[in-house]
């Protein structure tokens, strides 16, 4: 039994269910779909539970009255994937004082009462990034760092694995960009090929941005000379292993939704197991070497052309 949004009618038995409330944050992007979608597929899998998902559009206020309903409504478990770290700390608190177990999935809360927490290493995505533009280039190159939001935790910490590998090699000039929010790139950003005429390689912070800096390469004939690094690795149509394929991208690391995990761990929770505080799913750099490997070893996740066109909006 699975409802989105706010629209859900639930019948005499799924109250019997263990009901999961999965509060989303942004709702405009692939990686977030998928992640829903991958909750709702691992969902259907186990009868004994319902998921109802609520999606906060960016909106902080929203995603904490999602939470605040959750709570009103009694569901025995939520599952929070944050878009803000301290203006959703109070709720998160209040949902566990009410003996209500909390999730929480990417981004970090600023904040150590909820019951788990359930992500890759963000300083790991960095370094293994860091470690292959090295490796490529054999210490000489200029990158530039185009960050996704700085003030969340997989946005500071991308950057700070990155630069723990890079400052260790004085050929390797590194130009920060601070110009897109997952995706979502500000003016300045088609600047930055004209500013910086002598660029190897674009390290993104996610695959989306990472193909935003390639189209712009491309229209100044400059996709062959650049070399472009993403983070995320969906499998499908628009994600980032097929932009390896394609030979948009040079590489992608791995940073699984955790979508089907957190329901996993939720239904442990539920049923009073004692679970790790931490879970870290797994890393990996995928470039041509295992991109087909890659893609085969995941279900296909199947990306909506209609997400695909409000992306590139
Ligand atoms: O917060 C993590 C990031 O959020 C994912 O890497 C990204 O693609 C999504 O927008």
């Amino acid at each position: 039994f699975i409802c989105i949004l706010n629209s859900c009618n639930s019948s005499e038995s799924d109250k019997e269910k263990i009901s999961i409330g999965f509060s989303q944050s942004v709702d405009d992007d692939i990686w977030r779909t998928s992640m829903n979608h991958a909750m709702e597929v691992e969902t259907s899998l186990h009868p004994e539970a319902s998921l109802t998902i609520y999606n906060a559009n960016r909106q902080p206020k929203k995603q904490i009255r999602d939470i605040e309903k959750f709570i009103e409504n009694k569901v025995d478990i939520i599952i929070v994937s944050p878009f803000e770290s301290d203006s959703i700390v109070p709720v998160i608190e209040k949902a566990k004082s009410k003996g209500i177990p909390v999730i929480v999935v990417d981004r970090k809360v600023n904040t150590s009462n909820y019951t788990a927490y359930l992500g890759a290493d963000n300083i790991e995505v960095g370094r293994i990034a860091g470690k292959h533009i090295v490796s490529l280039s054999k210490g000489h190159a200029n990158v530039i760092q185009i960050y996704g939001d700085l003030t969340t935790s997989p946005g500071l910490e991308r950057s700070l694995g990155f630069k723990q590998v890079v400052k260790q090699y004085p050929g390797i000039k590194v130009f920060d960009l601070d110009s897109d929010d997952f995706g979502h790139p500000k003016p300045n950003y088609v600047k930055l090929l004209d500013s910086l005429p002598n660029i190897d390689y674009v390290y993104a912070f996610n695959d989306l941005i990472a193909y935003n800096a390639w189209k712009i390469a491309k229209g100044k004939g400059l996709e062959n000379k650049i070399k472009f690094i993403g983070v995320d690795g969906l499998n499908g149509p628009f994600g980032g292993i097929q932009f390896v394929k394609d030979k948009i991208l040079e590489a992608t690391v791995l940073y699984p939704t955790g979508g089907s995990e957190s329901i996993r761990l939720a239904l442990r929770i539920a049923n009073q197991e004692i679970v790790p505080k931490n879970n870290k799913l797994n890393t990996i750099l995928i470039d041509s070497l295992n991109a087909d490997i890659m893609s085969n070893q995941f279900d296909k996740i199947t990306i909506q052309q209609s997400d695909i066109e409000q992306q590139q909006k």
